[in-house]
């Protein structure tokens, strides 16, 4: 079954341009495509697998940097979806931050720091059910160095597309400022709320 490209309902934002924005969604666009048309190929070249092993081989390596591309911008983007909105002081969120890092601001530090880290790819916040905490961690481009088996609470696309547009290519520290301005809390909320409710056998 193929994908299809989704639609973000996302506000005007405080530090993230319409141009930007809208330039950031093509390309989302783009990895759905392309994941498609990789899927779309595989049939075919499994149908006479030695023949085709050196393409076959490539187009699966390939296709997860497509897939992970399509989704972690679908985590990204739904996140701006309807407009800043600030995280619960009291809630479950905020509570398992100051377990972990005392203070919700030095969890925003540190996670900061990661988005700042050189080369492009994300920052990522995931959470691990076994061991009941957070695991913040870089993931290079978009399929290197991911905590492959832990859901994702929280996706900072920090790829220069993200930022050159409105800061400049040494400007992904005012970008990385901007995403936070523009956060919607809510939805980082619910999505740490339907994980830390399940609890491994
Ligand atoms: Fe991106």
């Amino acid at each position: 079954m193929a994908y299809e490209a989704r639609t973000f309902v996302l506000p005007e934002m405080d530090g993230l341009s319409k141009t930007s924005v809208d330039q950031h969604l093509a390309l989302y666009a783009g990895y759905v495509k392309n994941f498609n048309a990789m899927s779309a190929l595989l049939p075919e070249y499994a149908k006479d697998s030695e023949k085709h092993a050196h393409a076959l081989s490539e187009l699966i390596r390939r296709r997860s940097f497509e897939f992970d591309g399509m989704r972690l911008h679908e985590y990204y983007f739904e996140q701006l979806e309807g407009g800043a909105s600030p995280l619960t002081p009291e809630g479950p969120l905020a509570k398992q931050f100051e377990k972990e890092y005392h203070k919700v601001e030095y969890f925003l530090e540190y996670f900061r720091s990661i988005g700042n880290m050189r080369g492009p790819g994300w920052a990522m916040l995931y959470w691990d059910a076994h061991a009941q905490q957070f695991l913040a961690g870089f993931s290079g481009e978009q399929h290197q160095g991911h905590f492959v088996t832990l859901p994702i609470v929280l996706a900072l696309d920090v790829w220069e597309h993200a930022f050159l547009l409105d800061y400049g290519a040494t400007g992904k520290g005012k970008y990385i400022d901007a995403f936070f301005k523009n956060l919607n809390w809510s939805v980082i909320e619910k999505r740490f709320n339907a994980l830390s409710s399940w609890k491994p056998q």
